[in-house]
């Protein structure tokens, strides 16, 4: 038998354990071991973005972590934005400003937003478009993918939230 890595984390909020094979990649442990599938692979080359989550609140293409290295570690994927009061602030903006249009790349262009807005609450455009340029949209043209992070980045600040709240700190 293979070798067996034992590994948990905070994944949304929410306490996981598992015994994996060591090279399992994280985008692999959290769609397939989690069935969070909302986290989706794009690509095999680490290019396209959208299997981006956070890490410890950085975004990182889960593609390119292995599992246990996420070990003791707290992710949140898509999944984790929406609360039981309804969508995140993120996911209403993309929602009224069109920021989609197939949907495939908005996991990870939606949580690679919420990095930059966490260190940059009122970011230019131009920002914006530097902190989205590792996750590839093929539909949008972009335009309305950086509209909505302006009126995401807008609600944000006039609802006073220096950082991002996610679902699972706001459940706490
Ligand atoms: S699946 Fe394309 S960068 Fe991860
Ligand atoms: S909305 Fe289709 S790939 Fe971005």
């Amino acid at each position: 038998m293979a070798h067996q890595a034992e590994v948990s984390m905070k994944v949304n909020g929410a306490e996981s354990k598992s015994v994996i094979e060591p090279r399992m990649l994280l985008v692999h442990y959290l769609r397939e071991e989690l069935n969070l599938t909302g986290t989706h692979i794009g690509c095999d080359t680490s290019q396209c973005g959208a299997c981006t989550v956070l890490l410890d609140g950085d975004p990182v293409k889960s593609c390119t972590v292995l599992a246990v290295q996420a070990n003791g570690k707290s992710i949140t994927t898509v999944e984790g934005l929406a609360s039981k009061e309804g969508l995140h602030p993120i996911q209403m903006s993309f929602w009224e400003k069109h920021g989609l249009q197939c949907g495939f790349c908005t996991p990870g262009v939606m949580i690679a937003a919420i990095g930059l807005l966490n260190e940059n609450p009122d970011p230019s455009e131009e920002e914006i478009r530097l902190a989205l340029e590792g996750v590839i949209c093929r539909c949008t043209g972009y335009q309305f993918i950086v509209d909505a992070v302006k009126h995401a980045a807008q609600t944000l600040r006039e609802a006073g939230e220096t950082k991002v709240a996610m679902a699972d700190s706001m459940k706490a």
